[in-house]
């Protein structure tokens, strides 16, 4: 075939280090200098339709609907309209309220998965304007959307989504960087945005150069059952796919919660045997996170914290802290969620887990 792994032992691992190169082709053409704006063809909407969509519905399953969980944050910030996202198969089943001013859109990298297949259908029954984001060229939900964007992230074989979830990411930064230039955000600020998003290649290839750094903090998590995963707004969905990628590829329990929710009921688990994986973006909410940190640490639970930051009290509460590459608040999950990957992997292998084909997952749950 001429996808393998391509000297890797995992085909995991490979999909992880290709990121550059996905994030590249997910963004090859689709910049707008002259506008500094984002030029996603596809979307079968003229701009007046989109001026007048006042709020964009996301659904998806899996690492799809928390990669929808990402955009909805991106695509709000920047284009200051409601965006939420849902569990495919969870909305189709409440009988959802479907209307003409709301933008759906479906997340799969498959193109395939049931739920996701029947949230849509149902959806165009009820007359919605539904937009995909898939990467299978040709797939059944490319096929019955209105519009769409492809991923181009080429093709994943592991069970558990790395690069097509890298690449979801990528997309929705672009269409929030497109709305956005359609209502709230100057040229002045779409062109550094546009430049945020030129350099996103090289900030995902310094994040993998922190691998060896990662791979060493592997040895203590893995010694726990159960970890925390804390993220606040933008990096909660973060915390989520990470939680998620250590569940199912190192089959360590793992939780995320949003820090601001750790004094309303997780607190009471925290413990010296309790690892916490905490994001800690350098925005305007972290004094706030600090004050979780300080919680967690009273608690004497190991701190592995996540930060582009370089305020001294992260690194006094740190047990192990990874520096992320500073990058645009907006790109911020991208790399984040990239660190927690590899954090994942190095937990799996040393496990010696079945890391490509987890037990009892499947690739595309084509049935219901
Ligand atoms: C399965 C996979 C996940 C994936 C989800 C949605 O559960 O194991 O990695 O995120 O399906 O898949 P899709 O192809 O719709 O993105």
């Amino acid at each position: 075939a001429d996808y393998d792994k391509g000297g890797y032992a995992h085909y995991l691992h490979r999909e992880i280090r290709d990121q550059v190169e996905v994030v590249q082709r997910t963004l090859s053409g689709r910049l707008d200098l002259r506008f500094s704006t984002a030029h996603l063809g596809g979307l079968n909407l003229a701009p007046r339709d989109l001026l007048n969509t006042r709020r964009i519905k996301i659904l998806g399953c899996g690492s799809a609907y928390y990669a929808g969980m990402a955009g909805a944050h991106m695509i709000e910030g920047l284009a200051r309209l409601p965006v939420s996202a849902e569990p495919a198969a969870e909305f189709r089943y409440r009988n959802p309220v479907v209307e003409p001013e709301t933008l759906y859109i479906v997340a799969s990298q498959s193109g395939e998965t049931f739920d996701t297949l029947a949230a849509l259908r149902e959806i165009r029954r009820k007359g919605g304007f539904v937009l995909g984001i898939v990467n299978s060229v040709g797939s059944t939900i490319a096929r019955e959307v209105d519009g769409g964007i492809y991923m181009h992230a080429g093709p994943e074989v592991s069970v558990a989504s790395t690069k097509a979830y890298t690449s979801m990411l990528t997309v929705f930064s672009l269409l929030a960087l497109m709305l956005g230039r359609l209502r709230d955000v100057s040229p002045q600020r779409g062109s550094t945005l546009v430049a945020a998003l030129q350099e996103l290649p090289d900030k995902v290839g310094e994040t993998l150069a922190l691998e060896d750094s990662i791979a060493a903090i592997a040895p203590t998590l893995i010694k726990a059952h159960s970890a925390f995963f804390l993220g606040r707004t933008a990096s909660y969905p973060v915390a989520l796919e990470g939680a998620q990628k250590l569940k199912e590829i190192s089959y360590i329990h793992a939780e995320a919660y949003p820090a601001s929710e750790l004094k309303h009921g997780p607190l009471a688990l925290i413990s010296s045997t309790t690892p916490c994986i905490v994001l800690l973006p350098d925005d305007e909410l972290l004094t706030k996170s600090l004050t979780s940190l300080e919680e967690i640490r009273t608690r004497g639970a190991p701190i592995i914290s996540l930060t582009d930051s370089n305020h001294p009290r992260i690194h006094e509460l740190s047990d192990q802290l990874i520096t992320l590459p500073a990058v645009s608040t907006l790109l911020q999950p991208i790399v984040a969620g990239i660190a927690l990957q590899l954090l994942a992997y190095h937990c799996a292998l040393l496990l010696e887990r079945d890391i490509d084909q987890p037990r009892n997952l499947a690739k595309s749950v084509t049935v219901e």
